[in-house]
């Protein structure tokens, strides 16, 4: 089937089999390869990407499933400023990465503060259950969601809330 959708705000089409993951569409397809194939069961979080505003497994979607929506890979998050607010929320609380899984902690750092801009920690430590990592401490992510929540409301505000 032909399928058109948004993606990092550029009209796309692609031809595919209706049932095709949509991670095997991005990464073979468009050669975005940010979204990464980890179990490709829904466990792991490192093929996240934003779908129509809200933050998804790509492995877990069949491409049909795409056609007139608006997605955003972690190539174009990376070019706004609420991944620069991430970004400086890692590196101030010294979050330690391979690289592997990190499309998955930062997007999800994004959902959870879309959601709520001052998260309390045993919320953040639940949501990060859809996240599997090896290199990251629960408590250094913990801190670094805090520092960018902290960041954000700088940024745009001009003081925290
Ligand atoms: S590859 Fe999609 S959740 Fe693991
Ligand atoms: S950053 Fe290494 S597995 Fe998550």
């Amino acid at each position: 089937m032909t399928i058109e959708f948004i993606l990092n705000e550029q009209e796309v089409i692609t031809q595919a089999d209706a049932n095709t993951r949509l991670i095997d569409i991005l990464r073979e397809g468009f050669h975005l390869l940010e979204a990464k194939a980890g179990c490709l069961i829904g466990i792991c979080g490192a093929c996240s990407i934003i779908f129509n505003g809200k933050i998804v497994k790509s492995c877990l979607i069949p491409v049909f499933q795409a056609q007139g929506s608006k997605i955003v890979t972690m190539e174009g998050f990376a070019k706004t400023d609420g991944y620069q607010d991430i970004l400086k929320g890692f590196e101030k609380a010294g979050v330690e990465t391979c690289g592997y899984c990190e499309t998955g902690k930062i997007l999800m750092v994004e959902a959870i503060l879309a959601k709520n801009r001052q998260p309390a920690r045993n919320e953040i430590l639940l949501e990060f259950g859809g996240v599997r990592c090896r290199c990251t401490e629960p408590e250094s992510l913990v801190e670094a969601v805090l520092a960018a929540a902290d960041i954000r409301q700088r940024r745009i505000y001009g003081r925290t809330a």
